[in-house]
C-alpha cells in the first residue's frame, strides 16, 4: 500500500485564486516529494480555530496569506529571528513534537526575484519603497540584510511609513510620496490599491534610465506601476509573481528540506510581467 502525502495547505480569505497549490504540486513533482497542497478557506474570524483543526487532523505546513498573517504570528508557538522581525507569519510547520513554527519567507522572496529575475544589486542601492502596509513590513529586514545604501518609504500615511521604518531600522528615511526629488536604483511598489488601476501619486523623476522598477503585485495583463514604469523609461521593469514563486521555494525549503528551482516554474505558469 503506498504511504498517504503529506498535507500542505495555504491558508485566506479568499484563497479561490491563490497560485500557490499549482507552484507547490510542481515543485513536488520536481524534488520526488510525497505531498498535497491545497486551499482552505478561513472565516475572517476563525483563522486560529481553522488552522488548529487542520493541524490536529496531521497536516504539516501552511502558507498563510491576506488577511491573516498578523493572526499567524500569534498562533505559532515560536517564531524564527524573521518572522519576529516582520511581526508577520507566511508560513507555519509542525515540529515532530507538535510545536507549531512561524517563519516569514516574503522578504527573502523579494531579495531573490529583485536579484535573479530583476537583474538589481540591493548591495550600496538606492531603494525606494512605495507604500508602508504590512508587505513592506515583511520584506524590509531581507533587504536591508543587502546592505543597500539607503532605503525610502513613501506612503500616503507618513506615519505609517515612520513607524515601519523605526520597527526595524533607523537608517530607514521616509518621505510624503509627492514630494520625493530624487532618482532611485530600485524602486518597489508595494501600494495594494494598484491592481484596481490606482497608482501612488509620486513625481516622474523617481524613474531614471538607469533604474530597475518592481511591483510586488502582480496580474497576467500589467499592472498600472508596470505600465507606468514602462512609459517612463525604466531600465528593468518586473512584477510580483517570481516573488510568489521565490518565497513558496523558501517555505518549501522550510518544509522539506530541498530548494527547487524556480525558473522552470514561472516560465511553466505563464504570469509575470519582466523586461
Ligand atoms: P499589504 O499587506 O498589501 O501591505 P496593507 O497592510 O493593507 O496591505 O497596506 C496597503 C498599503 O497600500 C498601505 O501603504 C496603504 O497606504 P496607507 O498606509 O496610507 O493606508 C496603501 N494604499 C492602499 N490604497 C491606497 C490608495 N488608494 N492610495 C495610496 N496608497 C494606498
Amino acid at each position: 500500500m503506498s504511504t498517504p502525502p503529506d498535507r500542505y495547505v495555504v491558508i485566506g480569505q479568499p484563497v479561490d485564486h491563490s497560485r500557490s497549490p499549482a507552484i507547490h504540486t510542481l515543485f513536488a513533482t520536481a524534488t520526488s516529494q510525497n505531498m498535497a497542497y491545497e486551499r482552505l478557506a478561513a472565516p475572517t474570524d476563525d483563522f486560529a480555530g481553522t488552522a488548529a483543526d487542520f493541524f490536529n487532523q496531521g497536516g504539516r505546513g501552511a502558507n498563510v496569506t491576506l488577511p491573516f498573517k498578523l493572526e499567524a504570528a500569534a498562533f505559532a508557538d515560536e517564531l524564527s529571528e524573521r518572522a519576529t522581525a516582520a511581526g508577520a507569519v507566511n508560513t507555519l510547520s509542525k515540529a515532530d513534537d507538535g510545536r507549531i513554527h512561524g517563519d516569514n519567507t516574503d522578504g527573502v522572496g523579494l531579495a531573490r526575484d529583485l536579484e535573479k529575475r530583476a537583474d538589481a544589486q540591493l548591495a550600496g542601492a538606492r531603494v525606494l519603497i512605495l507604500g508602508a502596509g504590512g508587505a513592506v513590513r515583511g520584506a524590509l529586514p531581507a533587504l536591508l540584510a543587502q546592505e543597500p545604501y539607503g532605503i525610502t518609504i513613501a506612503n500616503r500615511t507618513t506615519t505609517r511609513a515612520e513607524a515601519v521604518a523605526a520597527a526595524v531600522d533607523n537608517a530607514v528615511a521616509t518621505a510624503a510620496p509627492a514630494e520625493l526629488t530624487e532618482t532611485y536604483d530600485i524602486v518597489i511598489n508595494a501600494v495594494s490599491a494598484g491592481l484596481d488601476g490606482t497608482m501612488p501619486a509620486v513625481p516622474d523623476i523617481i524613474i531614471g534610465h538607469h533604474s530597475i522598477a518592481y511591483d510586488m503585485l502582480y496580474a497576467d495583463t500589467p499592472t498600472p506601476f508596470v505600465q507606468w514604469a514602462r512609459d517612463r523609461g525604466a531600465r528593468r521593469v518586473t512584477d510580483g509573481f517570481g516573488m510568489l514563486v521565490e518565497q513558496a521555494a523558501e517555505s518549501f525549503y522550510c518544509w522539506r528540506g530541498r530548494r527547487p528551482d524556480t525558473m522552470p516554474v514561472i516560465e511553466k505558469l505563464g504570469y509575470g510581467n519582466s523586461g
